[in-house]
């Protein structure tokens, strides 16, 4: 069992190093990211309500993410461990969290700015099975199709340039912090995110000491 979290700036490759990973490690891969845009995508309460902050770049509140971690980390396929990756983004967040559950690792994916800009102004996303691609360096094979399960594939509303400015800005002021806070606890491990996916899950499997894909 293990308890891993994803930490780093938008962009950075979480969501496409947890799809690999969930393979590795054979754990389920929770991101509060996708949750909320499923909950968008349904017309849900849950998703009116967090909507327009999510296409603004902007943190939906504590108190209602909270709540939606806690409720999903006591699902039966999550007792054997989890990737959760966007959650925690404060240090509210991550104080709570660890009032309901042990956290065993951080990986804190590392990526300057401007590979973040670039990689966010080329991502494409499966509107059925949340699949990540990139118009230049991983495109479906037929434009706007899904290779994985022939969904639409779309460009994500927070991924307009001044919600990505948005994003960035509120990762420095309150999720960088998490870096320390983790680190000071003895949880986390640095990943190179900027070369390309296989190596970064190379370097990923390194640093959890990981032998097997
Ligand atoms: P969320 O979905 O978590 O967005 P994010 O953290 O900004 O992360 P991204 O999904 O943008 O990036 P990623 O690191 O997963 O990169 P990806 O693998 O896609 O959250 C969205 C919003 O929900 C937030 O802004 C907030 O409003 C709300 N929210 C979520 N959690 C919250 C919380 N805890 N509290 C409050 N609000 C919350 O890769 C990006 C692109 O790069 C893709 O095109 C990919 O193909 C490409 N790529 C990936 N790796 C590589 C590589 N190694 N080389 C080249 N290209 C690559």
């Amino acid at each position: 069992m293990m308890n891993l979290i994803f930490l780093g700036p938008p962009g950075a490759g979480k969501g496409t190093l947890a799809a690999r990973a969930v393979d590795i490690l054979k754990l389920p891969h929770i991101s509060t990211g996708a949750i909320f845009r499923s909950a968008i995508a349904a017309k849900s309460p849950l998703g009116l309500k967090v909507k327009a902050i999510i296409d603004a770049g902007k943190l939906v509140d504590d108190a209602t993410t909270i709540e939606l971690v806690k409720e999903r980390l006591a699902q039966d396929d999550a007792k054997k461990g989890y990737i959760l990756d966007g959650f925690p983004r404060t240090i509210p967040q991550a104080e709570a969290l660890a009032g309901f559950s042990k956290v065993d690792k951080v990986v804190n994916f590392d990526l300057p700015d401007s590979p973040v800009l670039e990689r966010l102004g080329g991502r494409r996303v499966c509107r059925k099975c949340g699949f990540n691609y990139h118009a230049l360096f991983n495109p479906p094979k037929k434009e706007g199709v899904c290779d994985a399960c022939g969904g639409e594939v779309y460009i994500r509303d927070d991924d307009k340039p001044e919600a990505v400015q948005k994003r960035l800005e509120v990762y420095r002021d309150q999720t960088a912090p998490l870096i320390d806070f983790y680190r000071k606890k003895g949880l986390l491990v640095d990943v190179d995110a900027s070369p390309e996916v296989d190596k970064v899950v190379g370097n990923f499997k390194i640093a959890l000491g990981v032998r097997q894909i």
